[in-house]
This record gives structure tokens, C-alpha cells and sequence, in this order.
């Protein structure tokens, strides 16, 4: 245990709890929304374990009044969501729909009442569906429908909130959603999967600009990252590691901070890989003012040349502990991760924007359930996020995923991430031991952390 003088986190230190709209709101087209990708996605068959979908999912559009005092009872002091773009543009662009955006007007007042700070992400993979009727994201025409949408929310809600997130994840949204095909919208395409990388980064970019040009507070954008190792030291697994992390870990911060893509993408994607303009490189690399960082896993990795185009397979770590979704819990990463951001790309403010773990959480009894096993990965990993500190990492804050069991996409309602458990039938919030906890590590500015019993 530490001496109690260091264990402590930043007097300024932000805690929160995570969500996004399309896994928490439901009523996917209430008061005059279109429809997103998601909501068209979920209804192809066998896509979605159960056949499960968002039209309810937490009836968080309804009951967010009541998710907010839940907030409130645990001490939250941030409150991480996403913005549904299609509520707000239900065609993507063009015609405003009003009730759309006053529903995040409400939530945003709602939270500032409660003395919660809203920490806004503009995109958490919903994409209005009748912009994938123009390409989506292959589009390049996509960032400046991105930057439009953004200077909306801008105006509308300057002043109030205080910190943006541009994206959330692009690798995920190229990687699941344009290459693999297992998110929405579900196209298999070695050719798209650069272009729509990097329109996300052009979107991301133009849309700090925007930003710069009317907003008050900062903005930033979030991404996942996994530390890679190689399962021997043979040539080819330490090359199909360095491929790995090459295509996880630096695809976007290379370019957002030294306005390059790193050299293993074009053997990655070969002829596919396309030849980008210097000035989008410069569009890319706008300042931003911190970086999100969803951390949950490493992976080990072996050379596999059926495995294209990384050509790299994910080894099963013998003795290790795993979540209900196959990962590793491995707190040392988040520590690891952390310096090697300050190591590579320097000082920036970070913030951990997710971390958290799908669990197979007993049903409550009488208003309790415990979930000893979710308590203890928050506590190792806000314990290796507060070793980083110590070691001069410039973190501001740390939100767990997910403050709901909610949909956990192509999973459905199978996996529960949740500080709090939802019972889908009857929308019942219970908070589990793991909230409880949270809750103590917040009061207590992280002192919890080294409790004992
Ligand atoms: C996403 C969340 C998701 C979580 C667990 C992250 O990739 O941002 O939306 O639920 O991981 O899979």
C-alpha cells in the first residue's frame, strides 16, 4: 500500500461512467429521428446474437431524469455520452429536426442541475443511414457532412459543454465495420477500409476546426488501444506484432500527431493501400487538446498467414483470467499504454474514456448483486492508471465503461459491462457492488483503491 500522502489521485481528477445513444437510448426514431446504420443493420438476419435489437435497449430517451439521479447517488462527476447524428439530422445533412436536438438539450441542462459534467462524443458509430446511402464514410464528401453536423452542436450547446470527442474509435468503425463486416453497416472491403480510416481522420480534423472557429471548451478524440506482444521471438511473430500494433495502435495517432501513416499499413493493405494528398495530411494533424483512451485487453499475437491482411492471430494466454467476451484482464497494459503515448506523441492531457469488463453477473436479490470479479479489474486498473500518474503521465480523468448493462452490439444483450444492471424486461436499475465501490473510490479520492476487505 502506498503511503496515503501519493495514494491519491489529482484533486482535479475527472470520474465518470460511459454510454452510447444507439447501446442506452432506444426509441431509435421517436420524435421524427432517421434511421441510423444501426438501426438498419441489426435487422439482417443472424447478425445480432438473439436477434436482440436497440429499439429498446435502456429507454434511456425516456428515463434519463431517473439515470441521472442514479448518477447522482454514485457520486458521478462526468458523464460520458454520445449524440445520436440522425436524431438531429434524420437525412445526415440538410433539414435540422428540432425535437432531436432538444432531447440533448434537455439531457445536457439535466446533468448541469445535477452537477454532472456532460462530456459529449459527436459520433459512436450511428451513422445516419442515408448518408451510407452515399457511401458513408468512403465518401470523402463524409468530413464536411462530419464537420456540419459537429458546428450544430457547437452553437447549440457552447458553453455547456465543456469537453467534446470528435470519434469514438475509428479503428473500430473501419476495422468492424468496413473490413470484417460484423458492425454496421456491414460491408467486406479490403479497398474501402483506408479510404473510410482516413475520412474519419479528415472528419475529425475539419471538425476541430469548426470547433476552434465557434467553440468554447476543448475538444479531442477517443481511441481504443491494445498493447501488442508477439507469442515468440521468431522473426515472424515479432513482425506480425509490430503489424499488429502498427494497425491498432498508431493507424490514427501517427497521422493526428506527425501527419504520416505508419509503413506496415501499406504492406497490410498492398494494392489497396491508396496514395493520400499531402494536404489532407495537414487537415489531419489540426491541434487538438486531449486524447480519449478506451483501454480494456493486450493481445499476444503469432504470425498467421491465413489471417489476412494483418496476418496475425490472437494467442490464448494459458493460466490468464478472461472476460465473457475473450479478454485478457491485463491491468499492466493500461500502464503500459499510457507511457507509451506520453513516450511517442508527448505530453497531451489524456483522459481514459472506457475500461470496464462484460461479466456474467448473477440477477439481483433484494436490491443487491455482487460482482466481485467486475470490483476487482475496476481497482487493478485504476491502481496501474494511478501508477502512471506517479510516473508522469498527464491523465485528467478516467470513465468506466459502461454506466448500463446495455446492447453490446453484435453481442445484443448477452454481455453486461454495466455498473448498474438493467433488467431488460422490467427497465429495473440496480446498481451492483461494483457501483458501490466506484462510488467509494470517488468520495475518497482513490484511497479505496488500497482498502482492504
Ligand atoms: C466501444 C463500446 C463497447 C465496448 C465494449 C468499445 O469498443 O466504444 O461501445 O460497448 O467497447 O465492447
Amino acid at each position: 500500500m502506498p503511503p496515503p500522502e501519493i495514494s491519491r489521485f489529482p484533486r482535479d481528477f475527472l470520474w465518470g461512467a460511459a454510454t452510447s445513444a444507439y447501446q442506452v437510448e432506444g426509441s431509435p426514431l421517436a420524435d421524427g429521428a432517421g434511421p441510423s446504420i444501426w438501426h438498419r443493420f441489426v435487422r439482417l438476419p443472424g447478425v445480432i446474437d438473439n436477434g436482440d435489437t436497440g429499439d429498446v435497449a435502456c429507454d434511456h430517451y425516456r428515463r434519463y431524469p431517473e439515470d441521472i439521479r442514479l448518477m447522482q447517488a454514485l457520486g458521478l462527476q462526468a458523464y460520458r455520452f454520445s449524440v445520436s447524428w440522425s436524431r438531429v439530422f434524420p437525412e445526415g445533412r440538410g433539414r435540422l429536426n428540432p425535437k432531436g436536438l432538444d432531447f440533448y438539450q434537455r439531457l445536457v441542462d439535466a446533468l448541469l442541475a445535477a452537477g454532472i459534467e456532460p462530456f459529449l462524443t459527436l459520433y459512436h458509430w450511428d451513422l445516419p443511414a442515408a448518408l451510407d446511402d452515399l457511401d458513408g464514410w468512403v465518401n470523402r464528401d463524409s468530413a464536411s457532412w462530419f464537420a456540419d453536423y459537429a458546428h450544430t452542436l457547437f452553437r447549440v450547446l457552447d458553453g455547456k459543454v465543456k469537453r467534446w470527442v470528435t470519434l469514438n474509435e475509428p479503428w473500430v468503425v473501419a476495422d468492424g465495420g468496413y473490413l470484417h463486416g460484423v458492425l454496421a453497416p456491414g460491408h467486406a472491403s479490403l479497398q474501402e477500409t483506408p479510404l473510410v480510416s482516413h475520412n474519419l481522420l479528415r472528419a475529425h480534423g475539419m471538425a476541430v476546426q469548426a470547433f476552434r472557429a465557434d467553440g468554447q471548451g476543448e475538444i479531442g478524440l477517443v481511441v481504443n488501444l491494445e498493447p501488442k506482444y508477439a507469442a515468440s521471438d521468431t522473426p515472424e511473430d515479432m513482425a506480425a506484432m509490430a503489424r499488429a500494433h502498427a494497425y491498432m495502435n498508431q493507424q490514427y495517432l501517427d497521422p493526428v500527431f506527425f501527419g504520416t501513416y505508419p509503413d506496415e499499413l501499406a504492406e497490410i493493405f498492398g494494392d489497396a493501400w491508396p496514395s493520400f494528398p499531402q494536404e489532407d495530411m495537414k487537415l489531419i494533424q489540426e491541434p487538438f487538446d486531449f486524447l480519449g483512451v478506451n483501454y480494456y485487453t493486450r493481445s499476444v499475437n503469432r504470425a498467421d498467414p491465413l489471417s489476412p491482411p494483418v496476418g496475425a492471430t490472437p494467442v490464448r494466454q494459458a493460466g490468464a483470467e478472461y472476460t465473457e467476451i475473450s479478454w485478457e484482464v491485463f491491468p499492466q497494459g493500461l500502464k503500459e499504454t499510457l507511457l507509451w503515448i506520453k513516450r511517442r506523441y508527448g505530453d497531451i492531457p489524456l483522459y481514459i474514456t472506457e475500461n470496464g469488463a462484460a461479466l456474467a453477473d448473477p440477477a439481483p436479490v433484494k436490491g443487491h448483486l455482487e460482482d466481485p470479479r467486475r470490483l476487482e479489474y475496476l481497482r487493478s486498473h485504476l491502481r496501474a492508471a494511478h501508477e502512471a500518474i506517479q510516473d508522469g503521465v498527464n491523465l485528467r480523468g478516467y470513465f468506466v465503461w459502461s454506466l448500463l448493462d446495455n446492447f453490446e452490439w453484435s453481442c445484443g444483450y448477452s454481455k453486461r459491462f454495466g455498473l448498474v444492471h438493467v433488467n431488460f424486461a422490467t427497465q429495473k436499475r440496480t446498481p451492483k457492488a461494483s457501483a458501490g465501490f466506484y462510488s467509494r473510490v470517488i468520495q475518497s479520492s482513490g484511497a479505496a483503491l488500497w482498502d482492504v476487505g
